[in-house]
Formats: structure tokens, sequence, C-alpha cells
């Protein structure tokens, strides 16, 4: 982190950050990783100093840019865990976003002060990038809607008390037919998966659920019918810088780790960081960690300050999350075999780095998003 740019109360919120990393998450992050574990008490406890729901109204209601500096430090500790934090984010920006004085007190009060938590249910089997060609339905009955669908990849889907779901009342719409509703998870005709055995961010729960004619009150719409969509860009707007950050983290972990083993491990009887071939490596990893830091703060502080930031949060989360992959690809290679097992870090932080490319809108998304701002203005 860019030290001389912080105000004492950030460096303070690093420093909180920093040591419930190295005192809570580093010691159980690769038991979570091995099991699969969802980490739900060190989360709770996590939520108990304010590091989780960070945005959120009710909750610590850090400005975007206090919050990436806080999420770059979690993803240092364990990938999965921060994505568990950020999850609860995306889930309640919607409300944030959409929803009515009374909506934000019946919707996210809660959820933020018992330390619960919600997911952002928008992905389906058949609907992944093409976030507006959704089939999860919506009817009208009486007073009540009615959900009935499949959403796919839900984080934290298996331990929410409630869902951020968006659906269709015409699918023919696209767009135009999509609404945005809060679902309590204890609502008759919801059933959950099982958790997916990922590749990397282990701990993350993952799920599918399924909405089977799911009947909630009218007054848990958010925003008006037909608004779902733009809600849900205007949500991933805000949230990628929050991605963005993640990789950082995972970037900067590996250049750490990197720098520390080049610095122990001799061959052909000197420190292979005495080698160019292992510096210009390094030198590569930092250069691409402070472009993505600070090109994801510009993102966060243009947020902060009110103006829409389609393309550079676009930007950001893109640059980040290649730029993770990489390093942490290399970090690898400097460790050589010794970085392929699990008796080192650095092999997590490359199964970790693959998810950044594709959750919340894979690289090439966000190249759509950053070519149509750039084409339309
Ligand atoms: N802000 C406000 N409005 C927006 C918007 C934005 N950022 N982006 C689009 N819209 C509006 C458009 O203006 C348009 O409205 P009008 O018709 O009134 O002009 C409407 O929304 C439809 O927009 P598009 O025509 O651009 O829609 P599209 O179908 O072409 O969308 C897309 C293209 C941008 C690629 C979109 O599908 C997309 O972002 N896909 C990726 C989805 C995604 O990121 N999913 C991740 C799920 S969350 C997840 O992974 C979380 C997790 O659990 C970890």
């Amino acid at each position: 982190m860019i030290i001389s740019l912080m105000t004492p109360e950030q460096e303070a919120l690093v420093e909180t950050t920093k040591k419930f990393v190295e005192n809570v998450i580093r010691p159980v992050a690769a038991k979570y990783d091995q099991s699969s574990e969802f980490p739900e008490k060190e989360l709770k406890q996590a939520a108990s100093q304010g590091l989780v729901n960070l945005t959120l109204p009710f909750g610590s209601e850090l400005s975007l840019y206090d919050a990436c500096l806080v999420i770059e430090e979690l993803a240092k500790g364990c990938a999965g865990f921060a994505t568990s934090i950020v999850a609860n984010d995306l889930a309640l920006t919607p409300i944030a976003i959409g929803g009515t004085a009374d909506q934000k007190e019946k919707f996210i009060k809660p959820i933020v002060e018992s330390g619960e938590f919600a997911s952002f249910c928008l992905t389906e089997p058949g609907a992944g990038s093409d976030a507006a060609g959704l089939s999860t339905s919506v009817t009208t009955d009486g007073d009540d809607y009615v959900i009935t669908g499949n959403k796919q990849w839900i984080t934290n889907g298996g331990y929410a008390t409630q869902y951020t779901v968006f659906a269709t009342h015409d699918k023919s719409k696209r767009a135009k037919g999509i609404s945005c509703f809060v679902v309590p998870a204890n609502t008759k005709g919801i059933t959950c998966g099982h958790h997916e055995d990922k590749l990397g961010q282990r701990c993350s729960n993952t799920v599918a659920i399924n909405f089977d004619q799911v009947r909630i009150p009218k007054a848990n719409l958010i925003g008006k019918e037909g608004e779902g969509f733009k809600i849900a860009m205007q949500t991933l707007d805000f949230t990628r810088p929050m991605t963005a950050i993640l990789s950082v983290g995972i970037a900067q972990r590996a250049l750490e780790c990197s720098l520390e083993y080049a610095k122990e491990r001799k061959q052909f009887g000197a420190e292979i960081a005495s080698f160019q071939g292992i510096q210009f490596m390094l030198a590569d990893m930092a250069t691409m960690i402070e472009a993505s830091r600070l090109l994801t703060l510009h993102a966060a502080k243009l947020i902060t300050d009110g103006k829409k930031a389609s393309k550079e949060s676009s930007m950001a989360k893109r640059l980040s999350a290649d730029s993770a992959m990489e390093i942490t690809t290399n970090a690898v290679q400097i460790y050589g075999g010794y970085g392929y097992t699990k008796e080192y870090p650095v092999e997590k932080l490359m199964r970790d780095a693959k998810l950044m490319q594709i959750y919340e809108g894979t690289s090439q998304i966000q190249r759509v998003v950053i070519a149509r701002e750039l084409l339309n203005g």
C-alpha cells in the first residue's frame, strides 16, 4: 500500500486488518483450503470487528476507497476468506442502491447487525456472461410475487439467510424484463445444492440454488419492475474495484513470498535473487502490482466522489485479475518444484488467482464493457 498517501485513520484501519489477518486468517488458511470448509467462526469474528459489510449502511459505512484498503490486506491472508466478505457487500449493495429507506432498514440492518450472510443471485446455469439472458421467472399472484428458476455459482449461498434475486417477468424483453427481489432463505420452495469442490478459493462457499414457486410479498421488490438489470450493473460497477483489489492482495502476497524465497534459495553457489533472470521477474511483478493498485484506487476514488466509473471499474478488474494470474504463476516458477507443492504458499495463490479472471464478470466481459464505454461514451 502507498503508505504516504494514507491518512492516519486509513493507516489505523490497515493496521487493524493486518493484525486480524496475522492472528486469525493466516493460521487457518491452509486448513480450510484443504478441507474446503466455510470459515464461519472466523468470518463472524471479522464481522464483530467491523471487517464485513464494509461499505454498507448500518455496517462499517466505509468509502469504497477505504474498503479497498481493507480488502487488499484480507486477500493477503486468504482470497477465499476475502471473497466471502466481499460477497456480503455484493449481495446487499442492490438494496443500498435501489431500495427505499424502509427497505434498507428492513433488509440490510438485521443482516449487518447479526453478522449473518447474504448472497447475490444473478448467474444461472445458462446465463453467466449474458446476464440479461437469465430465465428465472417471476409472476404476480395477488399481493405476492412467485419466483421459479435455478441460480448457479452463488457465493455464501449455503450459509446465507437472505438472497438478492434477479428474475424476469418476460424473458423476451431481456434487460428490460428483469426485476430485483429480496428473498429470505427460509422461504418455502428454496433448496441449495452441494458446495462446489473448486480449484481455488476453496473455503468460499459456492452453491447452486433452486427456487420452486417461491412466494414473497410485493414489498420485497427493489426499485421498480424492469429496473433489476440496471441495479445489477450499477452494483457490479461499485463492487468490481473490491474484487480488483482482492486480486492485488493475492499478487502482493505472491511478490512478498517470492522476494523472501529468492533471497534464501541458493543455486550455482549464489542466491537466486542475484540472477538477472529472477530480478526481472520480480521487477515486472512489482510494476504490475503497482499499476493494478493505482488503477483500482483511482476507480474507487471516482466512485467515492459520486462519479460513474463503469470503464475504470472494469479496467481495474481486468488488469488486476490478469496480472494476479501472471504474477502468481511466476511466483510458482521462482519457487521451482517446491512451489508446485502444498508445502509452500504460492500454489494456493496461483489457484486462488484463477477465479479472479472469472467471477464478477470474466476478463473478456470487462473488455466488452471498456470497449463499449470507449465507443459509445
Ligand atoms: N449502469 C447502469 N445501466 C447500465 C449499465 C451500468 N453499468 N450497464 C448497462 N446498463 C443498462 C443499459 O444502459 C441498458 O439500458 P437501456 O436499454 O435503458 O439503455 C440496459 O442496462 C441493458 O444494457 P446492455 O444492452 O448493455 O445489456 P447487455 O445484455 O448487452 O449486457 C454486459 C452486457 C455488460 C456484458 C452484461 O451482460 C454483463 O455485465 N455481464 C457480466 C455479468 C457478470 O458480471 N456476472 C457476475 C455475476 S456476480 C458474481 O460472479 C459474484 C459472485 O458470486 C462472486
